[in-house]
């Protein structure tokens, strides 16, 4: 299984000491970015998305969690994401931020919350690279997984090998080493962060999820 690291939940203080035994170890680094208007929590910005690009090789998937995506695309494109994912519950045109990510050669995500159903994003499926499915509602880390995105996952996968589309899918929220055998046979990538960056040892339980076949 891909590890997408959230790091969300890391120690900030000490963020470079914190991370460097293990990020290079993770297949992505999961950048969660919060406005405080599309959901009621603010992280952080591009610039702190640039400056952990310093201290890692691993690519970033940037998941957007603003309301206004597309005015937001140039900054994190320059912030060295390699895959860039936005809500189709936010404001901003679903095509036409995908074409503008595409513009800037970089992958385009789609993202659906709890709420919302697969068959919302259907007429989109041709054209993302990648497909989030949330498992919490968006705005914490730390939250408990939530069943109905199983289906979503499975019918993801069902869709995308009916149509040979090309989108990854990935899961975020309340991933441990129990939820992810939930979701395992369906989704490609998991994001996780507390059960990593809260752990005795990150590595170890990194592992855990990694060796999940
Ligand atoms: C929630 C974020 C998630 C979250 C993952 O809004 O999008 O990426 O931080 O953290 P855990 O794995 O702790 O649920
Ligand atoms: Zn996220």
């Amino acid at each position: 299984m891909k590890v997408s690291l959230s790091i969300l939940n890391a120690n900030f203080l000490k963020l470079e000491e914190s991370l460097k035994d293990y990020i290079d170890s993770c297949d992505y680094i999961h950048m969660d970015i919060m406005d405080g208007v599309f959901v009621p929590n603010i992280s952080f910005g591009p610039d702190i998305v640039k400056e952990v690009s310093k201290i890692t090789n691993r690519d970033f998937d940037t998941h957007l969690m603003i309301e206004n995506p597309k005015d937001y695309i140039e900054a994190f494109v320059k912030a060295n994401s390699k895959y860039i994912t936005f809500h189709v519950e936010a404001k901003s045109d679903v095509m036409e931020t995908i074409n503008l990510i595409h513009s800037y050669n970089v992958k385009a995500g789609i993202s659906i919350k709890p709420n919302t159903s697969v068959d919302d994003i259907k007429k989109y499926l041709p054209y993302v690279d990648m497909v989030l499915v949330m498992s919490v509602e968006p705005g914490f880390g730390g939250q408990s997984f939530m069943p109905n995105s199983i289906e979503k996952c499975k019918k993801l996968k069902e869709l995308r090998e009916e149509f040979n589309y090309n989108y990854l899918i990935n899961i975020d929220g309340g991933i441990n080493d129990k939820t992810i055998s939930f979701v395992k046979d369906y989704v490609d990538i998991v994001v996780s962060g507390s059960y990593i960056c809260k752990a005795k040892c990150p590595k170890d339980n990194l592992k855990l999820l990694q060796d999940i076949k």
